[in-house]
């Protein structure tokens, strides 16, 4: 075959084979984002990857988490989770009154002998002033339909304080069971 011709075909398919490798070398760099509209607010959910997107969430996650009273502190443990735990961060924006963030998840693939591999899903909240909107259905949907997708995942588990009554008829009317307590010894009262 005629060597001109071919360089043409073997520039292309090596620059297919270079944007396949760059493609997958990169895939979990690249963020996901949807649109969604409640009521007639429209709202963007997004995973968090950069510093400034975790301290986007941390006025909100402020009201489940006041421990951390520290926005930077937040960041930096969030970022240590992300790296060292493989937790992952997901908040809903406003879209048309600027890009606040109104509600907040975070979840990480766990395996145990039991259950095995499972979906924990261990922060939740959304702005006090925007719950009951189905802001958190929006956050859980998401964070399930991930967990349905990922081979061998068995079950999604996240605990929740004993007080948090409402929380949990949120959780039962999803599907969730009580299946077990949780129980802690504590070193020092602050904790508590
Ligand atoms: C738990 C939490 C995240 C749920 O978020 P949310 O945005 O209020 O959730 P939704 O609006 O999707 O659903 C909440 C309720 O509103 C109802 N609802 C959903 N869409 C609605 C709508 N358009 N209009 C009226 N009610 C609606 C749901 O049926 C649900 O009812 P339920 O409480 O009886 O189950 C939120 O209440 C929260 O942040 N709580 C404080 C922090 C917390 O407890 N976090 C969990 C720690 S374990």
């Amino acid at each position: 075959m005629n060597l001109l011709l071919m360089r043409p075909i073997k520039i292309k398919t090596a620059m297919f084979v270079i944007i396949l490798i760059l493609l997958s070398v990169f895939r979990e760099s690249f963020c996901y984002a949807s649109l969604h509209t409640v009521g007639n607010e429209q709202f963007i959910l997004k995973d968090c990857t950069t510093e400034k997107d975790i301290k986007s969430t941390y006025e909100v996650m402020y009201q489940l988490r006041p421990e951390y009273t520290d926005p930077n502190l937040y960041v930096k443990f969030v970022q240590h989770l992300m790296l060292n735990e493989n937790y992952k961060l997901t908040a809903l924006y406003t879209l048309d009154s600027g890009e606040n963030c109104v509600g907040v998840i975070g979840y990480q693939i766990k395996e145990r002998l039991y259950p095995g591999k499972f979906m924990y899903i261990a922060d939740i909240v959304v702005d006090s002033k925007m719950r009951n909107k189905g802001l958190g259905s929006i956050l859980m949907n998401y964070v399930e339909k991930q967990a349905l997708e990922i081979p061998g995942v068995k079950a999604v588990i996240l605990e929740s304080a004993i007080n948090r009554k409402q929380t949990h008829k949120f959780y039962q009317k999803r599907g969730y069971e009580i299946k077990s307590f949780s129980f802690r010894l504590f070193y020092n009262t602050v904790q508590k």
